[in-house]
């Protein structure tokens, strides 16, 4: 399965599915690696391991891409031959060109046991909501923030004395776990 992966971060999703491959625990090739951010890592690591890398172009809005960028992006990424598109810490809301040409086939990972603290900052909201349990969600990706079917969530404990840092830090460390293995899972269906 060709993989093309979205991101506008440091890209440390990215980086743990580039080490399932290596370590041949994850049978996929990353087609395409596409970034809204020209110096993100997620665009360096994908340099770095010598992939074919994209630069989402777009001047006019800051949370998603005018209809024409998008569609470029689609394009981009079907010339790769991407089947499954993977959101790795984009930060852009995914609109109908890019939702239409992939039904079903766009995932997330979001840091927070959804369906509870959709959005920004999820860790930082269920430490105010003082939750003892917090987590990641891997989720197909609809038209709205955070709100489709969910395919699989890993949980963490939240310590009395967590910091936004620690805290976040414990659920990126499940992300890198269940990330990959999800992917690993399509990737079979998908065969
Ligand atoms: C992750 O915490 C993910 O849950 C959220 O964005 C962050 C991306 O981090 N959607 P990274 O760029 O993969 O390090």
């Amino acid at each position: 399965m060709k993989l093309g992966i979205l991101g506008s971060g440091k890209g440390s999703n990215f980086a743990a599915i580039l080490l399932a491959i290596r370590k041949g625990d994850l049978d996929v090739e990353v087609a395409l690696v596409a970034s809204d951010v020209a110096d993100s890592g997620i665009l360096k690591l994908a340099e770095e391991a010598d992939l074919p890398t994209y630069v989402i172009e777009e001047p006019r809005y800051r949370t998603r891409l005018s209809p024409e960028v998008e569609e470029r992006l689609v394009a981009a990424l079907q010339a790769a031959g991407v089947e499954l598109v993977v959101l790795a810490g984009y930060m852009r809301v995914v609109k109908s060109p890019l939702l239409d040409a992939f039904p079903r086939r766009i995932i997330n990972i979001h840091p927070s046991l959804l369906p509870a603290f959709r959005g920004v900052a999820a860790w930082e909201q269920a430490l105010a909501a003082g939750v003892a349990t917090a987590g990641c969600t891997v989720h197909y990706v609809d038209a709205e923030i955070d709100t489709g079917e969910i395919l699989a969530q890993a949980e963490v404990p939240v310590h009395p004395d967590d910091t936004a840092e620690t805290l976040h830090a414990r659920i990126q460390a499940q992300e890198h776990h269940l990330y990959p293995a999800v992917i690993r899972q399509l990737a079979k269906a998908n065969r």
